[in-house]
């Protein structure tokens, strides 16, 4: 079979040979990159602005703002003292110490990162949810990990239940007119009010920095803990793989409430000094062609499900706005069909680079190079100086061309260093004590370049979004109709996959539409609209094991005509 090659991109960059630098690189050599190399006092919050802004940097524009009603820039010598004061604020009017739960739970806005920074200014540990959560999503995460304090808005304020969250003592609010009292502070109003002059709260480079929930196959989301620590690999990737450089005009589309809008829709960007732009709102193809016309951006980030959609906006589309400035195009999150990267080289003459990473690699792990050619459908190869394999189920590693488990050997710098209050959970990611296996299977070939296969486990992939089958079955069985519940990943040319869900009903309960709509609505207000299933099918039993557990792997090989395999583990 031929390959698809698409050569190397011609310029300077930071990784200018591959093969070179990962033969020999040392992770030690980017800690001196550092102030706290030096000084031994960490906070990302003073490298990713305060020390720009006491830096020729300080006028440099740190953050373009824009969604339907704001239009703003912040340079970093301003976010330094935005952020000085939030963190101001959020003293003054709570009780929070170092190493609290702080979660951030409201539409992007400058506030929002003014929060972010404040908090980790205070050395508090902050919880990014999504926007899209319903009250049992924000229970789950505020109660497993004892949250103290929360940031969101007088709309989404409803659906987080502070009454059954008694730790959660203090709820700052963004917006107007609020009525405060003990627990409930007025951000807005405070932030102008503060002082802009701030002691940061000097850490250890293992204290922790953000905690992320993340989906498993089974039981409830998880809390995925990252140290400080891993802004090394963050300001590496930044450099080896967004080859971000002083000019740079760089977006990242990921919301927030994901690793990637933290990692690198601020942390990596602005560890070097970035200019980064935010766009709220709503996607739409217009708005953002528009935003990198307006912005000038150069270096962009996003992901399959979005270039999949702007591809289903057509290329005439394409031609109304001026993107000449883009150089650098990067994808993350599901697979990248060779079929879109074949379409960005033809609409915007540029490569999309694939990179692959989770959530609990906390940075870039398997990624596609400017100076390195790329085979369309591939991730790319490993970051330098980060060791992964594929391994059998033993943790023997395979040979080129056979499929297995994708890991990665233990001590990365970015990698998760807890599991939440689940030190078992956290243990059993690795084997042999020596690979995190990520629960991806993939090839490697004799070049070395990776290639996904799927998961290992049952976890959804749906627009970019991880979601657990276990999470949202459960939320189904509340439905008072739901007595058996099974949910997978239905392939979806747009989406990745969509959510399909099999139920079984409770006696006196028929099949109907308004029946599908009302349970649909049930799961979007329990949980999140992104995890409520878009197709639903009833059966009258659904297949089990013997000991009463869905088998999801026969509902998808029902769904997609495939041979059943092995069932023997399954009930009479
Ligand atoms: O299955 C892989 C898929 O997304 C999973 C991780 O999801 P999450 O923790 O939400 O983080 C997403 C982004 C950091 C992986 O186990 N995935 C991520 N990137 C790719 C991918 N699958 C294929 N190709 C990718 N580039």
């Amino acid at each position: 079979m031929k390959v698809e090659l698409i050569p190397a991109t011609q310029g300077e960059h930071h990784l200018h040979n591959y093969e070179e630098i990962a033969a020999a690189f040392d992770w030690a050599e980017v800690e001196k990159e550092f102030s706290w190399y030096e000084t031994g006092k960490v906070n990302m919050a003073h490298e990713a602005i305060d020390r720009h802004a006491e830096s020729d940097r300080k006028n440099k524009v740190a953050l373009y703002y824009k969604d339907q009603n704001r239009h703003e820039s912040y340079t970093f010598y301003e976010m330094k003292r935005m952020t000085n004061r939030a963190a101001n604020l959020l003293k003054a009017h709570s009780e929070l110490e170092k190493g609290d739960r702080m979660f951030i739970f409201m539409p992007r806005s400058p506030e929002l990162y003014f929060a972010m920074f404040g908090a980790l200014k205070m050395g508090l540990i902050v919880g990014p949810l999504f926007e899209a959560f319903m009250e049992g999503a924000i229970y789950d995460r505020l109660d497993d990990s004892d949250a103290k304090a929360i940031i969101t808005t007088p709309e989404l304020l409803p659906r987080i239940p502070h009454d059954r969250l008694p730790n959660l003592k203090t709820i700052f609010l963004v917006g107007e007119n609020i009525e405060e009292d003990g627990k409930f502070v007025d951000f807005t109003k405070h932030l102008n009010g503060s002082s802009d002059q701030f002691d940061i709260e000097w850490l250890d480079k293992e204290d922790g920095l953000v905690l992320h929930y993340t989906s498993g196959s089974t039981g409830k989301p998880k809390g995925v803990l990252h140290a400080q620590y891993a802004m090394v690999q963050q300001y590496q990737t930044a450099k080896w793989v967004l080859d971000l450089q002083e000019q740079d005009i760089y977006w990242c589309t990921a919301d927030p409430g994901w690793v990637t809008g933290t990692a690198y829709g601020v942390f990596a960007p602005w560890l070097t000094g970035t200019t980064t732009v935010i766009l709220g709102g709503r996607f739409s193809p217009e708005g953002w062609y528009k935003a990198i016309e307006d912005f000038g951006v150069t270096v962009w980030y996003s992901a399959p499900t979005a270039f999949r959609m702007l591809m289903g906006a057509g290329d005439a589309l394409v031609k109304e706005f001026d993107l000449s400035t883009l150089r650098h195009v990067l994808s993350v999150g599901e697979p990248l069909n060779p079929e879109v990267v074949r379409w960005g080289v033809q609409v915007f003459d540029k490569r999309i680079h694939d990179t692959w990473w989770m959530t609990e690699t906390g940075a870039q792990t398997i990624c596609n190079y400017p100076s390195m050619a790329i085979k369309p459908g591939s991730m790319g190869k490993p970051v330098p100086g980060i060791k992964v394999a594929i391994v059998d189920d033993q943790g023997k590693e395979l040979p080129p061309n056979q499929m297995g488990n994708l890991a990665i050997e233990k001590g990365w710098p970015s990698m998760m260093r807890q599991i939440w209050n689940n030190p078992s959970k956290y243990e059993s990611y690795f084997l042999n004590d020596q690979w995190y296996v990520s629960g991806d299977s993939a090839y490697m070939d004799e070049e070395g370049y990776f290639w996904f296969q799927g998961r290992v486990d049952d976890v959804i992939m749906t627009s970019g979004e991880r979601v657990g089958p276990f999470e949202v079955e459960s939320k189904l069985l509340e439905h008072p109709a739901v007595a058996e519940a099974g949910v997978i990943g239905k392939p979806d040319p747009v989406r990745g996959e969509i959510i399909k869900a099999f139920v079984a009903l409770n006696e006196g309960y028929e099949p109907s539409d308004e029946l599908i709509q009302d349970i649909q609505q049930f799961v979007k207000k329990g949980l999140a609209a992104h995890a409520a299933p878009k197709e639903i099918e009833f059966k009258d039993k659904l297949p089990k094991t013997r000991s009463g557990k869905i088998m999801r792997r026969v509902l998808k090989a029902w769904e997609l005509d495939l041979p059943t395999g092995d069932l023997s583990t399954m009930e009479d």
